[in-house]
């Protein structure tokens, strides 16, 4: 299919030509247009002959005579195809392509959804308009203008980044004010701003505005002014509002980013905002979710150097897990020529800025060590001091993440071998050999399903520990007597392991449980075959293939399952009760905190439901 070529010349106009060309090359403002060295790379030049004109949507480099718009920019230094380097910029600019050959329904759902993504994009200016005054002047905001003085925050922060408060639940609000400027509840809909019931999402909020990197309002992050749960309640995952790519504070910060070659991200709104009115203006933070590779791709197209600020560490699992996630940003940022730091702070940046100085803060910034040696010292100081069953789950992660970076970043490999024989304390042959043994081992299959090398990792890496610590965790227990139970009764089970068990007081759809749901590798198989085999009787089952190499635990299962009393109520309860198990561990394991809150109403709902289960047990 061809874009149009209206598609193409709304590509040519949107395209920033000057955020484009900055991703190859630094770039200094000199009067209306831009100037740095040339980002041919057939073309080494010590000084800048390179010039980017925003008015003229154009680059010519004056040293070797090429020149032209966005889209050719794109095409010879990226390697893309004229159409890839369309869909690029258009996807990057927020230009919705238009096709030649569309069916006429194609055409019309295309222009339906154009329509619903202006509506959507008007009503988020609107709100954040009406919160920000509301904030400034209503008598009903009187708490959280005193909140915020509190926190620290000036006026000046407050007007340039567009804080608001939303109207209390009970007086009007911004639904109303919508409807006189002819925002129907569809656009507010599409929007992101009303809540489940219907009313309005943020009420009793302080609203942070978060723009997309061109600057249009997208949706908001609202913290309540007390204690009320959630801390923060962010808009829902909406056609405009996507966490896992927005970073809070772009649009203001990325001129002084750009002309510092640097970007910091810290984990809080409120943190961007302390950091900016202490003058450290390059800050911006993710929207309460680990840092993705999408993050990391906006980011170096304007900054070569990241740091990541890390808030004083979280114990235990969570920070396991924080180390994979950044771990894999390696090499990302390797690929994408981005130097990545990290800091460990004493203190949340907002907190610690009450009582220190931008410059003081700045300091801070001494200590931060490479991507690598973060990753490798954190892997090593989870061992520290542990018994031998994590220090055995540590060391293997050690050498795969320098095993990983021999392959795809030969660049870092020095560093990674240094730094791994001194966090294992190993001279450089013994690091070799247990490199190599570390390669044999995971050549066989059934190995390498056991290393982690994505983003799923840790959970695997959780159930194998759990294993080692046997009996004692109640998601493993939990997991063994629902499968006693439908190994007792393979007939009672079969429609719940189709397509699980409805709890209609609590929930509108049936719970569904998943092999991954299990806290032990084994369990998990065990239920990934029973449910493939949901209605056969056991012979059949024990007769599949894949139940060979899980006889043994399929018969100390069973053995347990003597003592139990199945029937439809007690499979019930342990199903939910199991469920509800499951969902504590990924609650506990996510690091996204809308994704955490859902958990946590799920949860509730869950054991309300096993509750209800048991009393009928009791009963029958
Ligand atoms: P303050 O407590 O107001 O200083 O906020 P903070 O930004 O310092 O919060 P914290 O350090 O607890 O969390 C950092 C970031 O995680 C926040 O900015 C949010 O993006 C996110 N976050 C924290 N708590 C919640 C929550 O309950 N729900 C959601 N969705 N996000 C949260
Ligand atoms: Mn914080």
């Amino acid at each position: 299919m061809r874009i149009t070529p209206q598609s193409i010349e709304e590509v040519r106009e949107a395209a920033q030509i000057a955020e484009v060309a900055s991703e190859f090359t630094a770039l200094r403002r000199v009067g209306a247009r831009f100037s740095g060295l040339c980002p041919y790379p057939d073309h080494n030049e010590k000084t800048p002959s390179f010039s980017v004109s925003p008015d003229k949507s154009f680059y010519y480099c004056f040293g070797c005579s090429r020149g032209g718009d966005a889209i050719k920019l794109v095409m010879e230094l990226k390697s893309f195809s004229f159409a890839e380097a369309v869909s690029h910029l258009a996807e990057r600019f927020g230009v919705e392509l238009r096709f030649e050959g569309r069916s006429p329904e194609e055409e019309r759902a295309a222009e339906k959804r154009n329509a619903r993504r202006r509506s959507a994009y008007k009503a988020l200016a609107a709100a954040t308009a009406y919160y920000h005054k509301y904030l400034l002047k209503s008598p009903a905001a009187e708490e959280a203008r005193g909140y915020l003085k509190e926190r620290g925050f000036s006026r000046s922060t407050i007007e340039e980044f567009r804080l608001g408060y939303a109207p209390p639940r009970g007086r009007p609000g911004f639904i109303q004010a919508a409807r006189g400027v002819g925002l129907g509840r569809e656009a507010l809909e599409a929007a992101g701003l009303l809540s489940s019931r219907g009313g309005e999402r943020f009420g009793d909020r302080v609203t942070f505005p978060i723009s997309d990197r061109r600057g249009r309002i997208v949706g908001f992050g609202a913290r309540s002014l007390g204690d009320a749960k959630p801390k923060y309640l962010n808009s829902p995952e909406t056609e405009l509002f996507n966490k896992r790519s927005l970073l809070y504070g772009f649009p203001q910060i990325a001129e002084a980013m750009r002309r510092e070659k640097a970007a910091l991200v810290v984990e809080g709104y409120t943190d961007v905002l302390m950091l900016y009115q202490s003058g450290i203006k390059n800050a911006v933070a993710t929207l309460g979710t680990a840092m993705t590779e999408q993050h990391l791709k906006t980011l170096s197209g304007h900054a070569e150097k990241i740091y990541l600020l890390f808030d004083p560490d979280t114990a235990g699992e969570k920070a396991v897990q924080k180390v994979d996630d950044t771990a894999e940003l390696t090499f990302v940022a390797a690929r994408l020529s981005a130097f990545l730091y990290v800091v460990r702070l004493p203190e949340d940046p907002a907190d610690w800025l009450l009582n220190h100085s931008g410059d003081e803060f700045v300091k801070l910034l001494d200590s931060a060590v490479s991507i690598v040696e973060y990753t490798i010292r954190s892997l090593a100081e989870e061992a520290r001091g542990r018994d031998a069953a994590i220090r055995y789950r540590v060391m293997p992660r050690i050498l795969e993440y320098v095993q990983r970076l021999i392959i795809n970043e030969p660049t870092l490999e020095q560093e990674a071998r240094r730094l791994a024989e001194d966090a294992l304390q190993v001279s450089p042959a013994r690091l070799d050999g247990l490199l190599s043994s570390y390669k044999a081992s995971t050549h066989g299959d059934r190995q390498k399903a056991e290393i982690p090398t994505t983003q799923n990792s840790s959970r695997q890496l959780v159930s194998n520990s759990r294993r080692n610590e046997g009996r004692e965790d109640p998601l493993v227990e939990a997991g063994r007597e629902l499968l006693a139970l439908v190994l007792a009764r393979p007939d009672l089970a079969s429609s719940a392991l189709r397509s699980g068990i409805e709890a209609p007081d609590v929930f509108d759809a049936p719970v569904i449980l998943t092999p991954d749901d299990f806290g032990d590798k084994a369990e998990g198989r065990i239920f990934a075959l029973l449910a493939d085999r949901a209605g056969e009787d056991l012979g059949t089952i024990l007769s599949d293939e894949r139940a060979r190499v899980l006889l043994d635990e399929i018969s100390a299962i069973r053995a347990d399952g003597e003592r139990l009393y199945p029937s439809e109520a007690s499979l019930r309860a342990a199903w939910f009760r199991f469920a509800s198990l499951s969902r504590e561990r990924a609650k506990l394991l996510t690091e996204d905190f809308d994704e955490k809150y859902r958990l946590h109403l799920e949860i509730k709902r869950l054991r309300q439901a096993a509750v209800e289960a048991s009393n009928l047990t009791l009963e029958s």
